[in-house]
């Protein structure tokens, strides 16, 4: 039976996030630099994309750049800053070609003009596009986003349109730069790490943690299937007893 027939499309995860680590090892392991690894990682992301939408999920948000990573080389920085502006624009086709909309969270105002600009361009191009939305995490971090939150959030309690006792954890949510979007059910994380590291630490506090020793360059949608059919052979309880559920 192939990885796909394995799958029971009416339990698959709503929104799945993944956090694509390992490019620097991959190219290490080859004797390259590291901006290599980043290359190659554009093809497993264009897999993984095209594996969603072969699975038919609805939601997929990818870690490619943390707040943290401003403290890399400036050399790095700026080879993913290129590489983010010249990937969006070559693979919008693919988006389009996929019915994928494009959607980004994290400090965007941060990024280089040029970056900001080409992400906002091929946003509006696949804005109607609805088998599956792909969330660019840039210049993300879960306690920037979480502050940003807490902030608007304050304003509001301050000029009179939210009274204190109103805020519940839904008000939180619509605060969050994921507003409107299911939270992750599915957690991936590619090179053997076993750590968060500052994503979407509010949304993913039920979701299921996939690790896969896998780097990120070699990811591929069978290893998306993989994670998948993990994933629903976990029993979720959510607080409850195995005996509640059944
Ligand atoms: C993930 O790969 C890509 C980004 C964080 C931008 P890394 O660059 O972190 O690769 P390793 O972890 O050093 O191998
Ligand atoms: C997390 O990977 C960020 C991205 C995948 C964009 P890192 O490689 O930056 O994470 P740490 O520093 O090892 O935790
Ligand atoms: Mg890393």
């Amino acid at each position: 039976m192939s990885l796909l027939e394995q799958i029971d499309k009416d339990r698959l995860p709503l929104h799945v996030a993944v956090i694509m680590d390992g490019n620097g090892r991959w190219a290490k392991e080859k004797g390259k630099l590291r901006v290599f690894g980043h290359q190659n990682g554009v093809v497993a992301v264009r897999d993984t994309v095209e594996g969603a939408v072969e699975l038919g999920i609805k939601y997929l948000t990818l870690y490619a750049f943390s707040t943290e990573n401003w403290n890399r080389p400036k050399l790095e920085v700026m080879a993913l800053m290129e590489l983010l502006v010249s990937t969006i624009s070559k693979e919008t086709k693919t988006l389009m070609d996929n019915g994928v909309k494009l959607n980004a969270i994290g400090n965007l105002n941060s990024l280089p003009e040029k970056c900001h600009k080409q992400l906002k361009e091929a946003m509006e191009k696949t804005s109607a596009n609805t088998n599956c939305t792909l969330t660019l995490a840039l210049s993300y971090s879960s306690r920037w986003e979480i502050t940003e939150a807490s902030r608007k959030i304050a304003e509001k309690v301050r000029d009179g349109e939210l009274r204190s006792e109103d805020i519940t954890e839904e008000v939180v949510s619509a605060h969050l730069s994921t507003a409107g979007m299911p939270d992750p059910e599915l957690m991936i994380r590619t090179s053997g790490e076993h750590r968060i590291s500052n994503y979407l630490l509010w949304q993913i506090a039920y979701a299921e943690l996939y690790f896969t020793p896998k780097l990120w360059p070699d990811f591929r949608r069978q290893d998306l299937f993989e994670a998948v059919i993990d994933y629903q052979k976990r029993e979720r309880r959510f607080g409850m007893t195995s005996e509640q559920l059944n």
